[in-house]
This record gives C-alpha cells, structure tokens and sequence, in this order.
C-alpha cells in the first residue's frame, strides 16, 4: 500500500530526528531518551505533535506533565478505543508495547510513582463496580465469565508499567466486546486507576481462591 509506506518513510524519518535528539539532551536519563524515540516507534507521534503543529491529539507537551504513572496507566487506557479505530481505518496494526517500553514512555511523559496516592481500597471497590469490570470478569467467581477471575495473582499489578501495557495490549479487545454487548467503554480518572489496582493486588493476595472458595 503506497500510503502504508509513504507513512513509513515518514516514521523512520521523524525516528532519526528523535535519534539525532538522544545525542543532544545529555543530562536525561537513558529510559527517557529510549522513551523519546519509542514515542515515534510506536505512532504517537503521529496524534501529539509539538504545539503550534496540527495533530489528531492534545499537544506533545500537554502529555509530558508531571503525573502519577497509575494516573498515566488511566488516561492511556482511556483513548484505547479512539486510537484503535483510527488505526483500524487505515488498515494499519495496534502497536504492541512491552513492560520496558512502557517504563521507557512512562518516564519521558515525566510520569513518577511518588504521585500516585496510597491506594484506598474501599474507593478501589466502588470502582470496580462503576467501571463494569464484573459484567465481563469475576472477582473470587462472582461476575461475568471472561477470563481471568481477577483475584488471580498478576504479576502485572506490582507495577504501573506492566499494568499499561498488558491494558494497551488487550483493551483493543475489551473494547470490540463492549461494543457489541451495547455499554460503553470505562475511562478512569484522578486516583481511580490507583485506587483499582490497589484493591485488586489485596484480593489477589487473599488465600481464598479456587473452584472451593466461598464468594465473599
Ligand atoms: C490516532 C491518534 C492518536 C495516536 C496514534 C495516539 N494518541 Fe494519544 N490521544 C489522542 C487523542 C485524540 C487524545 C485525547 C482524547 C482521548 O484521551 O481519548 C489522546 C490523549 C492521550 C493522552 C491523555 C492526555 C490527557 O491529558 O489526559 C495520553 C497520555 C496519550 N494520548 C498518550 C499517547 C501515547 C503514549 C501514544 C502512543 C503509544 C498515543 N497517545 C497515540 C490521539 C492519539
Ligand atoms: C466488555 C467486557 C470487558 C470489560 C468491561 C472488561 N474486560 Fe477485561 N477482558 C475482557 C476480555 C475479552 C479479555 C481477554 C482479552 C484478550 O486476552 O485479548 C480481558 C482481559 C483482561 C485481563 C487479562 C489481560 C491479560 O493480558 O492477561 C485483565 C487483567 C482485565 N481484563 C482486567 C479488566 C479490568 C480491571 C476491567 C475493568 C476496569 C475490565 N477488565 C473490564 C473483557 C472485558
């Protein structure tokens, strides 16, 4: 497809710019050049342009704000649903990212965990009930059937980075199904995302688990 890759001499090209940036900014640290460049790798920059340059999304440096990274875990999720179907338009693939890219794109959007509050379960419960998770999965088998129950251990809810990306990897999913069931999407705002995880790291931690366990 010749827009396919006229696009693709576009990316590599803004790639080497990147690239030529890595060697300028010396004082940042290595994760947050590898951002810098995954950035271009994985299309964003495509949608968040420098401001005062036209693009799909808000400005480049309206992203890289100081913020919590489960606050960043959120707002990622949130706009899954609009960036895959502008990619599903053009026929071009969701962009897959690992835990360490997302580290990487974490900390060139100047996202620090020390922002993050101490998660408070109670509100984590609430959310979990407002963002419709039970109507798809269960917690200890009460809820939906899709897998996985989410009191199952994860690896991923130790750590905001691991957390995004194993999202930016199946929300596409999520979203085709939430789509055809008729409810809409949930987003996450503020503490919400922090709150969440919180709440699901401490169920997954109980020992009440297996086909026997009583619902609590
Ligand atoms: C197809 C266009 C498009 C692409 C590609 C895209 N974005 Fe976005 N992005 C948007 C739009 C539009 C918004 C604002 C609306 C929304 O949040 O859904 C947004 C919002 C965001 C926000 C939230 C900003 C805020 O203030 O809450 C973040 C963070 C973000 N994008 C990061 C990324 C990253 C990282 C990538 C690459 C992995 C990426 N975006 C790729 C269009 C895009
Ligand atoms: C509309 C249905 C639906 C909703 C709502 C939903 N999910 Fe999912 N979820 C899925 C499907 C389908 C998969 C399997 C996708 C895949 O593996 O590609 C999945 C997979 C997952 C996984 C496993 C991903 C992996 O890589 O192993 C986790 C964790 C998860 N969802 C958490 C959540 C949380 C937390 C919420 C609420 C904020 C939620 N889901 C809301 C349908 C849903």
């Amino acid at each position: 497809m010749a827009l396919g890759r006229a696009l693709a001499v576009l990316l590599v090209s803004t790639g080497a710019c990147a690239m030529a940036l890595v060697t300028e900014a010396s004082a940042a640290s290595g994760d947050q050049e590898a951002g810098r460049a995954l950035f271009v790798d994985k299309q964003c920059v495509r949608c968040h342009r420098p401001r005062g340059e036209a693009g799909a999304g808000p400005a480049l440096e309206e992203l890289r704000r100081p913020q919590g990274e489960m606050e960043l875990a959120g707002r990622l999720w949130n706009h899954v649903p609009d960036m895959a179907a502008t990619l599903e338009q053009e026929g071009s693939a969701w962009p897959p990212i690992s835990a360490a890219e997302m580290a990487d794109l974490m900390k060139y959007l100047l996202a620090d965990r020390s922002r993050d509050p101490e998660p408070d379960i109670a509100k984590g419960q609430v959310t979990l009930l407002k963002k419709d998770c039970l109507k798809c999965h269960s917690l200890r088998h009460e809820g939906g059937s899709v897998r996985p129950d989410l009191a199952e251990p994860r690896a991923d809810y130790e750590s905001a980075a691991a957390w995004a990306a194993t999202m930016w990897t199946h929300a596409p999913r999520m979203a085709t199904m939430a789509r055809q069931r008729g409810f809409s999407y949930p987003r996450f705002s503020g503490d919400e995302m922090a709150n969440l995880i919180g709440l699901l790291r401490s169920a997954s931690a109980s020992p009440t688990r297996g086909p026997a366990a009583a619902p609590r």
